[in-house]
């Protein structure tokens, strides 16, 4: 079976995809600098597979571990990208920061791809490119607004580096998968979100709250102009976007592809608020969460969900799981997460 390359396998969406293409048989090779990873994920993977993936330990920013990586494995026949980091806030302190991890290691990794005979690549892009778009539910040809954050300009970057190099590179075919809001784990347990530090995110500070590690949830805003006041987000169970990306690699190496650079949007196509997901948590978990109205949060659209029509036809990709399976997952996941 093909060699993949995961880079950032040891995180939240990686590890869960490399569950998936374990149990599709695929050879995995795990590059992952530990900077906001655990390498007991690797057990967890371990546990949930049966098999324990190749793993090492590499800074994609080293550019020369990079070239000795691709000299070790010249039989790579796909990488899917998802080594980057993902503050919005980190990231408008530390504009650096973010171009160098999130856009030399992507340009690291195309120089050694174009060396290759033949080469998939999957990269992890953001509904961020959108930011509040003039249309709803928001399809792959809503124009790409200009980003809020260092973080969102890194995704669009991203692409252009990856959609120019494709023009010049017909032995390169890549994808942009451009995520709604993942959440949620494996069903298992053994492995889910592990942020490090106060969760910036919605449904790891739920979890948080009502296991006693965060006292409150803040609610970011009521006064917004949707039904119930509260932002609207399409929350995706992140082993529904695990499955897409072994659905879109395997496009790729089969050749099914129409173009050598697609973009798909990945998302659920329904649209829940902020109050929606906590009655959700409160419904499957049977706790009563501690939560607060307070004031809006800077930078935060009014409300996003994919048009999910082309994944759904292109990719034969819908996803499954609803937002009660993702809080129930998140919910067993906090319970028994370890290393905290
Ligand atoms: C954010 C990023 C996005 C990134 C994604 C995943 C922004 C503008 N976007 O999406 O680029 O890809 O995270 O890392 O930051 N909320 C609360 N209280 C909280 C936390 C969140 O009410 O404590 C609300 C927010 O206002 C928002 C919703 O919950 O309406 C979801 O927030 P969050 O989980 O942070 O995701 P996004 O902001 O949608």
């Amino acid at each position: 079976m093909d060699k993949i390359l995961v880079t950032g396998g040891l995180g939240f969406i990686g590890s869960h995809t490399v569950v998936e293409l374990q149990n599709e048989g695929y050879e995995v090779v795990i590059i992952d600098n530990l900077s906001n990873s655990s390498i007991e994920v690797l057990d967890g993977i371990t546990a949930i597979t049966g098999k324990m993936p190749t793993f090492e330990k590499i800074d994609l920013k080293d550019k020369l571990e990079v070239e000795n990586f691709f000299q070790r494995h010249n039989d790579v026949k796909g990488v899917i990208h998802f080594a980057a980091s993902k503050a919005v806030g980190e990231s408008v302190n530390e504009p650096l920061l973010y171009y160098e991890n999130n856009i030399s290691t992507l340009v690291y990794i195309l120089k050694e791809l174009k060396k290759l005979p033949e080469a998939s690549f999957i990269f992890s892009s953001s509904c961020t490119v959108y930011g509040q778009a003039d249309e709803l539910p928001i399809t792959e040809n809503a124009p790409v607004k200009q980003a809020e954050s260092p973080y969102g300009n890194t995704k669009q970057i991203g692409e252009e580096i990856i959609s120019d190099t494709c023009k010049v590179t017909p032995s390169l075919k890549a994808i942009a998968l451009r995520y709604f809001n993942p959440v949620g784990s494996h069903e298992s347990a053994k492995i889910g979100e592990l942020p490090i530090g106060v969760p910036q995110n919605l449904v790891p500070f739920i979890t948080q709250t009502a296991i006693g590690l965060r006292e409150q949830l803040s609610v970011f805003g009521d006064d917004y102009p949707t039904p119930d006041g509260t932002c609207i987000r399409d929350y995706i169970h992140v082993v529904d976007l695990a499955k897409a990306h072994v659905i879109a690699l395997g496009r790729l190496l089969k050749n099914k592809h129409k173009s050598n650079y697609e973009t798909f949007n990945l998302g659920t196509g329904t649209g829940s608020s902020v109050l929606e997901v906590i009655n959700s948590f409160e419904k499957v978990s049977g706790k009563k969460l501690n939560y607060k109205i307070v004031g809006r949060r800077e930078g935060d659209v009014i409300s996003a969900y994919a048009d999910t029509t082309k994944a759904n036809n292109e990719l034969g990709w819908k996803a499954q799981l609803t937002l009660d399976d993702a809080m129930r997952s998140a919910w067993k996941w906090e319970q028994i997460a370890k290393g905290r």
